[in-house]
């Protein structure tokens, strides 16, 4: 089933509100959850709103307002919210069984199957699968395995990374406070510098940034006198996340699997973010042709309920067992999403719609880029687009509270969009992948809106 065979999956009108927001519903649902719930939540203070229910890639508040969704819980909901395929999926489980750990079921043996048929590269048919719960979950089980098999303790991670920050892996995250928090050195982990191209400080003018990132990396590896103990893997996120919605360039991920090769290193590709379709290919590394050693999936893969996966080549299967543990290992409802979910996004029809549209966004935020003093860059993959705010386009001073202003707007008008980014600058787009043509239409007119509005205040 297409999204386009699909038909209508959103609420008809959005954005539509009939309330100030937050209604006075909200407002009530708001001051008891603050009353009961820890302060350090964050998404409470810009998105402050109830939520009845969610249907496409449009979501009702409990005083019966519309917004457009380009949130996606944090880029989970790729075939947004209620997919019916995903409901059946998911009801037909819930009558069966909801938990039992690693024991098959017919929902865990169809997960593996689906999933193994359709990896990337040379991963295809040839691998095995972990179960996990969470991003953070599967990066850490990653990087054990990494460590495992090359009996290496030493991680290279990039600035700007996010990998999580349950447990040890909080060390392969870059901004250090995740880790001030956790009381984690981050111990075993370097960072080299990932190529980001708007921000890059290139040691000489036309240098290729690849090229000096990967000699950056070398020189890590092989001078006994880098400070670099002996490496046992490399994660990355094939287009950063969490750190911007950084595109490298397409020589970049080549290169570092060159470089894993020569050494003998694992290269985890972390997916959480950038899988499930949300490039316009089912996975991010296919837009070069590279294959991991050990992939990270999460997020979409279980349509909102939390399960996630470390694929693995086979090679690597001569663990101990219980090598990761995890009650919660695998959930039967996430795996019967996950195996339905999978058979929707891999469709070349659908993939095709999402580069298609994605080219579409683009140019159209482009246009909205050059008539704007604040835009500085917009860049992306498929559904997975950021525009940088910036309150000098010059000198490309990072505009966080300029960002915190549109997104502050954009809620008010009825679309919620979120940041990421360094300095949390970057406006991304993540809205599911089966959005309807006007509400991608009436989000981008909101966007120009609200980014005309914060620029007044300049
Ligand atoms: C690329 C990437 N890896 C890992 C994670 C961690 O996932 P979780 O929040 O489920 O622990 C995230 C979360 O945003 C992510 O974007």
């Amino acid at each position: 089933m297409t999204v386009l065979a699909q038909g209508r999956l959103s609420v008809e009108i959005a954005p539509l509100l009939k309330t100030k927001i937050p209604g006075p519903r909200s407002l009530e649902l708001l001051e008891t959850q603050n009353r009961y719930e820890t302060s350090s939540r964050s998404y409470t203070s810009f998105f402050n709103f109830a939520v009845d229910y969610g249907k496409g890639s449009t979501i009702v508040d409990v005083d019966g307002n519309t917004f457009i969704d380009w949130f996606g819980g944090v880029s989970v909901m790729n075939l947004g919210h209620g997919h019916p395929a995903v409901v059946n999926a998911l009801r037909s489980q819930l009558e069966k069984i909801t938990h039992i750990t690693e024991i098959p079921t017919e929902a865990r043996i169809g997960y593996l199957k689906t999933l193994n048929s359709v990896l990337p590269g040379k991963m295809r048919d040839n691998s095995k699968v972990l179960m996990t719960v969470t991003g953070a979950d599967a990066c850490e089980a990653a990087v054990s395995l990494a460590r495992y098999v090359s009996k290496k303790q030493t991680i290279i991670a990039f600035t700007g990374s996010y990998h999580g920050i349950a447990g040890g892996i909080v060390g392969a995250t870059s901004n250090y406070h995740y880790r001030d928090y956790a009381g984690y050195p981050a111990q075993n982990y370097v960072y080299a510098p990932y190529p980001y191209p708007y921000r890059f400080r290139r040691s000489s003018e036309g240098e290729d940034i690849s090229k000096e990132v990967i000699a950056g990396i070398r020189e890590m590896i092989t001078d006994p006198d880098s400070g670099v103990p002996p490496v046992g893997g490399i994660i990355v996120e094939p287009i950063q996340g969490e750190g911007g919605y950084i595109v490298p360039p397409d020589d970049f991920l080549p290169m570092l699997r060159e470089v894993c090769d020569e050494f003998s290193i694992p290269l985890i590709v972390d997916e959480v973010q950038s899988g499930i379709g949300r490039t316009g290919k089912l996975w991010a590394t296919e837009h070069q042709g590279v294959t991991p050693d050990i992939m990270c999936i999460s997020k979409s893969i279980g349509g909102g309920i939390p399960i996630s996966s470390v694929v693995y080549r086979k090679e690597y299967d001569n663990l101990p067992k219980a090598f990761h543990l995890g009650t919660y290992r695998g959930n039967p409802l996430g795996l019967a999403a996950g195996k339905v979910i999978l058979d929707i996004v891999k469709e070349e029809q659908f993939l095709e719609r999402v580069r298609s549209k994605g080219r579409y966004l683009m140019k159209r935020f482009e246009e909205i880029k050059n008539r704007s003093k604040v835009i500085g860059e917009v860049r992306g993959k498929g559904y997975m687009i950021a525009n940088e705010i910036v309150s000098d386009k010059q000198k490309k001073t990072p505009g966080t509270e300029l960002a915190g202003k549109v997104r502050e707007r954009m809620f008010r008008n009825g679309v919620l969009m979120h940041t990421c980014g360094h300095y949390g600058n970057v406006m991304r787009f993540m809205a599911p992948l089966t959005i309807e043509d006007d509400l991608l239409d009436k989000g981008l007119s909101i966007f120009e809106e609200s980014v005309r509005e914060a620029e007044a205040g300049l």
